[in-house]
């Protein structure tokens, strides 16, 4: 019998989430995204993915064979959809548990990355893997660098290729490869999202139905002294950002990482100054 994964509400307490993040190493959050919010978001990427093609380009074959040949991918989405950079990545209910589990380790954390995975009918079960090994020079053991999760924006069910993840598998050691009895499929409806760590494993599932693509979105975050895997200066320019929240700012990185009061140094200035700062002041 497949393990299967907890649920919560995203309204529940940020302890019991991160305990079950503790746990399981990832957890369902059901209705993360209002009804309304979803509509709003989904409209919005309805005009992005009509441009977008299956299979284009990436950084190498090695990435393309990763996020599937029959995948339509957006990035530097908080420059394509003011849902996404007011109401999607600011969410409290996230940015609660990236406090609980990042802020032990830094001064701030930052969107590592957010894209939309619009997975086609044939796709197939992508690589099992840890989203932390894009830093995979950290020594181990360390702590916990990375809050993912994946935003259903419609429907995941076992069929449309759910995300697969591995609960326990967090605390594994690195050579542990999972059996098919310990893989779990976050099956849940859209709106909902699955939340886990850096280091637990998961992966797109296989879409084996016979039409319906499965449109999902992966957001992250990072602890605020490691690069992030999209470059969010480039994907959202000072031009753009200007116009964002202040908060979706600092997570787009534009906030310094201040160590001082830890008895550190401090990452990220402009002219020596925070380029939050600057942004607010015009001169940046
Ligand atoms: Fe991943």
């Amino acid at each position: 019998m497949q393990p299967t994964l907890e649920h919560l509400k995203a309204t529940a307490p940020t302890s019991e989430i991160v305990s079950q993040l503790e746990s399981h190493g990832a957890v369902v959050l059901d209705d993360l995204l209002e009804a309304d919010v979803l509509a709003r978001f989904n409209a919005e990427i309805d005009v992005q993915l009509e441009k977008e093609a299956e299979g284009k380009a990436v950084l190498s074959p090695a990435i393309r064979w990763f996020m599937g040949a029959k995948t339509r991918h957006i990035t530097g989405v908080a420059a394509k959809s003011r849902v996404f950079a007011e109401e999607v990545l600011v969410h409290p209910a996230l940015l609660a548990v990236c406090d609980a589990i990042l802020l032990p380790s830094c001064a701030n954390y930052r969107l590592n990355i957010a894209h939309v995975l619009d997975r086609g009918p044939g796709s197939e079960q992508q690589l099992l893997h840890r989203d932390e090994l894009v830093w995979v020079h950290l020594p181990e053991p360390h702590p916990e660098v990375q809050v993912a999760s994946i935003i259903a924006l419609e429907d995941f069910t076992a069929e449309n290729g759910a995300t697969r993840l591995v609960p326990g598998s967090h605390r594994w050691a690195k050579e542990r490869k999972p059996e098919k009895k310990e893989i779990a499929v976050a099956e849940m409806p859209a709106g909902s999202a699955v939340v886990y760590l850096g280091s637990t494993i998961h992966g797109g599932g296989p879409n084996t139905s016979a039409a319906g693509r499965r449109r999902g979105m992966h957001m992250s975050f990072n602890l605020g002294w490691l690069r992030t895997e999209e470059n969010n200066y480039l994907s959202v320019p000072p031009d753009v950002a200007r116009t964002l929240p202040e908060k979706a700012q600092a997570l787009l990185g534009y906030a310094a990482h201040d160590a001082l009061s830890s008895g550190g140094g401090y990452l990220g200035v402009v002219d020596t100054r925070d380029p939050m700062e600057l942004l607010k002041s015009g001169e940046l």
